[in-house]
C-alpha cells in the first residue's frame, strides 16, 4: 500500500506559498502538511495554517541553533521531507545531515545569481529590476549549509518588460512559484 509521506513547512512571513502547498496536499495520495514551523510569533503563515486545520510550532533561533527541540519535532511527527516556503533562517547542520536530500527550498530568481544572505522576498526584485535584467523566475533546490547554494532540482523563468516594478515582477514571480512548487515538492516526495 502506498504510504503517505509527511511533509513540514518551514515559513517566517506571509505564507502564501505555504498556504498553496497546504491546499494542494490536502488533494494528494503521495503527502500530506503534518506541521507548520514558524521563527516568527505574529507571522501571518500562522493564520493561514489554522484556518487550514494544519498545527503550527512557533520557535525561536535559540530553540533553532541551540537545541533539539525542533529535530525532536520532527522525528516525533514522523516528517520525510522538509520544506522551506519564505523561511529566512540558515538551517543549521545537524539537519541538514539528519534530513540529506529531503530539505527543499524556493528562490524567488534565477539561481545562482541573486542568492545568498539578505537575499528573500523583495530585495530580489528590487535587485533585479535594478540590473535591468530581461528575465526572472524560480528555482526549487536541495538546502545545503549555505544560503542558495544546493543542488538545482527546477527553474522556470518569465521576461520582464521595461514597465516592470519590483512588485509586478513579484506577482509574475508568485504565480510561477504557485503553479510548480507544490507538483515539484511531489515529484521529490515519490523518489523518496
Ligand atoms: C517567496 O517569493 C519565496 O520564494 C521567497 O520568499 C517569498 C515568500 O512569500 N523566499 C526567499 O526569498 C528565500 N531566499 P510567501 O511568504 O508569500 O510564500
Amino acid at each position: 500500500m502506498l504510504k503517505i509521506k509527511n511533509i513540514a513547512v518551514f515559513a517566517s512571513g506571509s505564507g502564501s506559498n505555504a498556504e498553496n502547498i497546504i491546499k494542494y496536499f490536502e488533494n494528494s495520495e503521495n503527502g500530506k502538511v503534518k506541521t507548520l514551523l514558524c521563527n516568527v510569533p505574529n507571522a501571518y503563515v500562522l493564520r493561514r495554517a489554522g484556518n487550514l486545520g494544519v498545527s503550527s510550532f512557533i520557535f525561536s533561533k535559540d530553540d533553532f541553533y541551540k537545541s533539539n527541540k525542533i529535530i525532536d519535532k520532527l522525528l516525533y511527527d514522523k516528517i520525510d521531507l522538509i520544506v522551506l516556503a519564505g523561511f529566512l533562517l540558515l538551517v543549521p547542520e545537524n539537519m541538514i545531515r539528519l534530513y540529506n536530500n529531503r530539505i527543499v527550498n524556493i528562490h524567488p530568481a534565477l539561481l545562482p545569481n541573486y542568492g545568498g544572505k539578505g537575499m528573500y522576498g523583495d530585495n530580489v526584485h528590487k535587485a533585479v529590476i535594478a540590473d535591468c535584467k530581461k528575465e526572472s523566475g524560480i528555482t526549487i533546490h536541495y538546502v545545503n549549509e549555505n544560503y542558495d547554494d544546493g543542488n538545482i532540482i527546477f527553474q522556470a523563468k518569465c521576461e520582464i518588460s521595461d514597465t516592470d516594478t519590483p512588485e509586478s515582477l513579484a506577482r509574475k514571480v508568485h504565480a510561477l512559484e504557485y503553479e510548480y512548487y507544490p507538483k515539484i515538492i511531489e515529484s521529490v516526495l515519490k523518489r523518496l
